[in-house]
């Protein structure tokens, strides 16, 4: 069974969401509407809850996960994800918190306490470390991230048009 509870936590999806069958889906998971998940994904909220917004997508291989509550970190860290974000292929997304309107790029990392406000650009390969803030309306690469430079009027669009794009997919794997 790919999609599973964790103890007496069971995934929770909203409406029209797209999971592929090979994605690993586990515990304290809820998603909003016409959320997709491709291939390959791996999500376990087991040790902390896990919330993905309204036509976000996930894209194969991405590995999302949390960390425990601790006396250091008595909330630990969950993973808090907006509305219309990207997540490209195979990311890593741990215990940190994304607001709406952003695309991660292929092969990125974002560590525990890190923060992504609306509307950023994360480029390829991108390492966000622990507790590191990502300003809204930037353009962010490299490991570590470094603000490169503002986005542009396209590429703002484009975050709403990205997940659009995936919206769109998600229905023609639900129709076959
Ligand atoms: C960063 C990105 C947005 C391009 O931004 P850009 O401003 O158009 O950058 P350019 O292509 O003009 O390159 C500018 C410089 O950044 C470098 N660069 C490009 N992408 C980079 C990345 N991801 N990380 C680090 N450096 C990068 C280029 O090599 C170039 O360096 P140089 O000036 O030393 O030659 C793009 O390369 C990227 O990473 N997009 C993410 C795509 C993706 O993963 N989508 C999700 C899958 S669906």
């Amino acid at each position: 069974m790919a999609i599973r509870p964790y103890k007496d936590k069971h995934p929770q999806f909203g409406q029209r969401c797209y999971i592929d069958e090979s994605a690993v889906i586990v515990g304290d998971i809820q998603t909003g509407d016409d959320v997709s998940i491709w291939p390959l994904v791996a999500a376990r909220g087991d040790v902390n809850h896990m919330r993905i917004g309204e036509r976000t997508n996930v894209q194969d291989g991405t590995v999302l996960h949390v960390t425990r509550k601790s006396a250091q970190h008595p909330k630990g860290y969950p993973l808090i994800i907006g509305d219309d974000v990207t997540i490209g292929h195979k990311c890593m997304l741990h215990g940190c918190t994304l607001g709406s309107r952003i695309l991660v790029g292929m092969g990125a990392i974002i560590m525990d306490g890190a923060v992504v406000e609306d509307d950023v650009f994360i480029g390829a390969g991108c390492l966000v470390p622990p507790g590191k803030t990502l300003k809204s309306g930037y353009l962010y690469v490299g490991s570590p991230a470094k603000q490169a430079r503002p986005i542009n009027e396209g590429e703002r669009a484009f975050l709403k048009q990205s997940a659009e794009n995936y919206v769109q997919l998600k229905e023609d794997y639900l129709a076959d």
